[in-house]
């Protein structure tokens, strides 16, 4: 069957695509919209034309699938081009989401009809890329300058309602979307409005596109496709259509080519490919009605506040009732947070927080059917809890740690139908960090570790399935890039350098400045009790600080110096002094040199854990350092900038 159909109701053509799953804008799509253009435009009996899509959305945007193969015709500017000027006026009529390519042919209609709860969007600058059939032309013409940029240059889709209120759409259909479409086109006005390729473009103040740049630069950093989507919508205004889609075209296609939108193109498909693995088709998940975490401290409050936003009633156990108490006032600092931050409204953060129970007994996990531990990192206080939950939870309930360093088989030891234990490792904080390394035992079985899978599908999480070894995957490579950048001080490379040359690269922070932020002590400890178990971990120079009372901003002083009430790191006398012995004096590296050693060292332990079998990709690993550890995106990864041919 055709993907693009032609039905009538009366003097009113209703075109229909239906390209499961998204009706994406492959090549079959275009050429049937080409061809409805044409039969319909012959056909004297048709007044009007409706499009609209079959299944779950109008056309989400292009086909991936065409994303590294050379562009096929029609192209999508003369299928546009040829839905705006055909002699019948089309109306889209929108459900689920109109972006990228589908928001552009919906540009191409006279009008915009579209459900509340639709969104229209052009994501492409997330992909690297700016629009290509005119979205950068046609949005300003429709939509005056500002909101064309915020929609164009940040990516984000826009919903029903706002989308009305900027003028994206043309009204919001409350009853059948179809029904109401053909209405609407039989019951057009006399004046259709002009095609917004024959409308002037709107007059923009010089003044308007040096702060825009100004700020999309400081926002983006060094990713390319913001600033070269601004400059497509300024040409937009300042040449005539024709000349300004011909800019677009050749933007869009020298950025198509680009080593950023390759990285970014990467990262898209690994993100697809991370929550159904295919080893997991077709097995049954575990029911994930309830949950419960056990411990609300930093890291129970964050995974207890992701499941309520997910909806799932919580019961959060602690000690004793202060420490319940505590562990709900954590939670209610999250989702008060979210409220300040205008993330939630306040009757909405008083629901998540009525649907968490603190408890201290466990008797009331009878009937959950998800329990994560964050308790102390300390096998013992671990053991406990699962000797508890042994006895009292459901036979088929998922038992999960949330353990950063400990085997998971020795928590799970002695634990009665272990099949059922999980690693659920998430990252602080644990309600807005995206990563979860899911960590089985081999003892865990397949429909646990489906659930786990499932449940970061539920909270919007990439899962990444990870090996037993220390540190699993990120904190593991964490501790390889730390030691690396240990190593570029020990050899005489400026710790600031080593920051800035880290941030020019594209993190946030530098690994010295993170620590800082964080804590040398939590590392430390950690060093501190592998050697007292007997095992031989050299001196670091962060164990040389701690030592010293330097913990980190919160002592004060850590890498750097900082003064009372201001997080700015300065450069620090005291840690040349203590350092002194340890570093060769005066080798300075360039930025780039400083990034390659450091990359170097990420990609070369995710060498190491790809080759024991602890990830199973490369690109698992990326997401983990992109979603767990601020690895800018737009490198696609340590594995995949690393690689041959990038
Ligand atoms: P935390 O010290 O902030 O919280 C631990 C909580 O567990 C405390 O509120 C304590 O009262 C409670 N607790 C202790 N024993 C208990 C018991 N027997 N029953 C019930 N509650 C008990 O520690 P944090 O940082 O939240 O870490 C928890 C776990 O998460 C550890 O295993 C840690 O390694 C892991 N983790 C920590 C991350 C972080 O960034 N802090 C990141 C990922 C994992």
């Amino acid at each position: 069957m055709s993907v693009v159909t032609i039905a009538r109701e009366g003097k009113i053509a209703v075109v229909t695509i239906d390209n499961p799953p998204v009706n994406a804008l492959g090549q079959a799509v275009r050429q049937g919209l080409s061809e409805a253009v044409s039969t319909l435009d012959s056909d004297p009996e048709v007044t009007a034309v409706v499009l609209i899509c079959a299944g779950r959305t109008f056309i989400a945007g292009a086909d991936v699938s065409e994303f590294d193969k050379p562009p096929q015709p029609p192209h999508l500017p003369d299928v546009v081009s040829a839905i705006e000027l055909a002699a019948k006026p089309w109306i889209a009529a929108i459900h689920g989401s109109a972006l990228g390519g589908g928001f552009e042919v919906a540009l191409g209609c006279r009008f915009r009809l579209a459900t509340a709860d639709a969104s229209v969007g052009l994501p492409e600058v997330t992909l690297g890329l700016v629009p290509g059939a005119g979205g950068t032309v046609r949005t300003p013409r429709l939509v005056g300058i500002e909101a064309a940029v915020d929609l164009v240059t940040t990516g984000k889709p826009v919903r029903g309602p706002r989308a009305l209120e900027l003028g994206l759409i043309d009204r919001i259909v409350e009853g059948d979307l179809r029904a109401d479409a053909v209405a609407f086109a039989q019951d057009l006005p006399d004046e259709l409005p002009v095609p917004l390729s024959l409308r002037p473009a709107p007059t923009v103040p010089e003044t308007f596109w040096g702060n825009a740049e100004t700020i999309i630069a400081k926002r983006v950093k060094r990713e390319t496709a913001p600033l070269r989507a601004l400059a497509c919508l300024r040409r937009a205004t300042e040449v005539d259509f024709a000349s300004a889609m011909a800019f677009e075209r050749t933007t869009f296609l020298d950025l198509r080519a680009s080593k950023q939108a390759a990285a970014l193109r990467h990262v898209f498909f690994a993100e697809r490919a991370a929550p159904r693995p295919a080893a997991l088709a077709g097995i049954e998940t575990r029911p994930l009605r309830n949950a419960a975490v056990i411990g609300g401290g930093t890291m129970g409050a964050g995974i207890a506040a992701a499941l309520r936003d997910a909806g799932l009633p919580v019961i959060l156990i602690e000690r004793d009732d202060a420490a319940v108490e505590r562990g709900l006032a954590n939670l209610k600092a999250i989702f008060d947070g979210a409220v300040k931050r205008g993330r939630l409204t306040e009757a909405a953060a008083e629901a998540r927080l009525a649907g968490v129970t603190g408890s201290t007994d466990y008797g009331a996990l009878a009937d959950t059917d998800l329990v994560i531990e964050a308790v102390f990192e300390e096998l013992s206080v671990k053991r406990q809890v699962f000797d508890e939950l042994g006895r009292v939870c459901r036979a088929d309930a998922v038992l999960a740690t949330n353990t950063s360093y400990l085997d998971p088989r020795s928590i799970a030891e002695g634990l009665p139908r272990p099949g059922r234990f999980i690693g659920l490792h998430f990252f602080s904080p644990a309600n807005i960090m995206k990563l979860l390394e899911i960590v089985p035992t081999p003892e865990t079985d397949a429909a646990t570790l489906a659930t786990g899978f499932a449940l970061a599908r539920l909270l919007g999480k990439v899962p990444v399935r990870a090996g037993i070894c220390e540190g699993f995957i990120g904190n593991r490579i964490l501790k390889h890039y730390r030691a690396e950048a240990e190593a570029l001080v020990r050899q005489g490379v400026a710790i600031r350098d080593v920051d800035a040359a880290m941030r020019a690269f594209g993190f946030a922070m530098g690994p010295f400045e993170a620590q800082d932020l964080g804590g040398l002590d939590i590392a430390f400890l950690q060093r501190e009790g592998a050697r007292a178990a007997g095992l031989d971990v050299s001196e670091t120079l962060g164990d040389i600080l701690v030592r010293a009372g330097r913990k980190g901003q919160k002592t004060g002083g850590g890498w750097y110096d900082y003064e009372a009430g201001d997080r700015r790191p300065l450069p620090s006398q005291d840690v040349d002094q203590l350092l002194r012995d340890h570093i060769k004096p005066g080798s300075a590296l360039d930025a780039a040199a400083i990034a390659d050693r450091l990359v170097g060292a990420m990609a070369r332990e995710g060498e190491a854990i790809l080759a024991e079998g602890t990830a199973e990709r490369p690109s698992d690993i990326d997401l983990v350092e992109i979603h767990g550890y601020g690895f800018p995106r737009w490198r696609g990864g340590p594995m995949f900038c690393t690689s041959a041919g990038t």
